[in-house]
């Protein structure tokens, strides 16, 4: 059995005989040596390997190999007399199973461009970089199942293809079955890819009490920006029995939650995101675990950008939505930190968010963070039969088609709340890659679709 080297460097068991399989990223050659550089994705680390010229393939084989060559090594574990490394592995047999011909093998020693690396997806896994972001996004997904298990909530999956456009924003892909006709619509009503599956949730919600759902979410926005994407996945809790401060509290120790465990459990990607990408991402983390998040009203949001309106594209006043530009300017200005803002016109906002005692105001929820901007997006929903059903029917929506909707109000219904948080935001967040293409595997973006 093949040990992987990210156990091989943590237990450091010298004089055992082991075997490791994975790619070279560097062959040196010096005197009757090779020092093979192995790494089998398991961590950033390279295990060293030395190869002797008495190996029976060395000037054959071992001796050409290259930069993505897969190898099989079997050998004794020493410690290293080099610094860089504890340990070695002094190879007894070196199995080459698949060759990368160096004269065209696009990933060489140097270090290539992210703009580069996107237009290989395919390879780009292969890199320090890319390799870290797939383990911490690994990671982060694993804390955010561990943080709803451990606080009693339970998963559930809302469908992909659905027939309500729960943001209303009319940025639905539409989904059709070859050869359906406009009067035949293959699920009876027009469907398309899922915005979010917050009202699928609110109906679980509303029978187990607490429910989360985390699955892809497609948006057709026609904005190539560094933080929107046509495929995301989100994680959609949703509570009964929750207000919005409830909400709030829940994002907050969700954001925490997940943040220390990368914390605890990706240091060495961490380091080197801190030394290439975002220099002081380690400490910027550590303080968004430690400190209170800032918490303003949408009102009292617009009166601080008011006094620095002129720095802005946008220009800003009470009922406009905030631009990205605006809420960058909140968190990493204003408070260098990050911000939770509530209470936003209801004019600018979906129809199932809860009209407060204003009548102008809806309680919704965004959380902003330095380098992203919005990161979570939540509110109280519309509880109130009478309530909902006028902001439906203002809103344009055809009543019939949410009458199930409607019924989580007629019958027995409850204050309820949640949130969206952006998975791929939270990943940019916790590596500082500062464009989303980078933390997604295979990025869907207008006019690109890779593999
Ligand atoms: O604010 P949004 O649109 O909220 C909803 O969809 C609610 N129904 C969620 C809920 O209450 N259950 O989106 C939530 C979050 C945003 O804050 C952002 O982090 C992310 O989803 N997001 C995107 N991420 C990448 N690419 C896009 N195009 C995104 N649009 C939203
Ligand atoms: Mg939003």
């Amino acid at each position: 059995m093949a040990t992987r080297i990210k156990k091989v460097l943590q237990d450091k068991n010298v004089a055992t005989c082991i075997t490791v399989q994975g790619w070279i990223r560097t062959r040196r050659d010096t005197g009757s040596f090779s020092f093979l550089e192995v790494n089998d994705g398991s961590c950033l680390a390279n295990l060293q390997v030395l190869a002797g010229e008495k190996l029976a393939n060395y000037s054959e084989e071992i001796n050409k190999l290259s930069a993505g060559c897969s190898v099989v090594v079997t050998g004794t574990l020493q410690e290293s007399p080099a610094k860089g490394q504890d340990v070695e592995l002094q190879a007894d047999s070196v199995q080459v199973l698949g060759w990368a011909d160096p004269e065209t093998y696009p990933l060489q020693k140097k270090r290539h461009s992210l703009e580069f690396l996107r237009s290989i997806s395919h390879l780009r896994p292969r890199t320090n970089a890319l390799g870290a972001v797939t383990r911490v996004r690994s990671r982060l997904s694993f804390a955010v199942q561990q943080f709803f298990h451990t606080h009693d909530f339970t998963q559930i999956h809302t469908p992909v293809i659905t027939t309500s456009d729960c943001e209303g924003a009319g940025e639905m892909f539409q989904v059709r079955a070859t050869g359906e006709t406009t009067d035949k619509p293959f699920f009876g009503l027009q469907a398309g890819l899922t915005v979010s599956g917050q009202l699928q949730a609110e109906v679980y919600a509303l029978a187990l009490g607490q429910v989360y759902t985390f699955g892809p979410t497609f948006r057709a926005e026609n904005s190539n920006t560094s933080r929107h994407l046509a495929e995301f996945w989100m994680i959609e809790p949703e509570m009964a029995f929750c207000d919005l401060s409830c909400n709030i509290e829940i994002a907050t120790d969700l954001l925490k939650y997940v943040l220390q465990d990368v914390l605890d459990n990706c240091q060495e990607d961490l380091k080197l995101f801190d030394a290439f990408i975002e220099k002081g991402l380690v400490e910027k983390l550590k303080n968004v675990v430690t400190t209170d998040f800032v918490h303003i009203s949408y009102t009292e949001a617009v009166a601080q950008l008011s006094k620095v309106s002129e720095t802005f594209e946008y220009a800003v006043e009470w009922g406009i939505d905030l631009q990205s530009e605006h809420e960058r300017y909140l968190t990493e200005k204003l408070y260098k930190c990050p911000v939770i803002v509530t209470d936003y016109p209801s004019s600018i906002k979906p129809f199932y968010m809860r009209v407060s005692d204003d009548g102008k105001t809806v309680a919704a929820m965004d959380i902003l963070v330095p380098g992203i901007g919005e990161i979570v997006g939540g509110s109280q929903r519309e509880e109130r039969l009478d309530v909902l059903t006028q902001r439906m029917t203002d809103a344009g929506i055809d009543l019939k088609e949410y009458d199930w909707y409607l019924d989580l109000r007629r019958y027995g219904t409850v204050p309820h709340a949640g949130f969206g948080l952006g998975f791929e935001r939270l990943v940019q967040f916790a590596t500082g890659m500062s464009n989303i293409r980078e933390v997604i595997p295979f990025p869907r973006t207008p006019g690109s679709a890779p593999c």
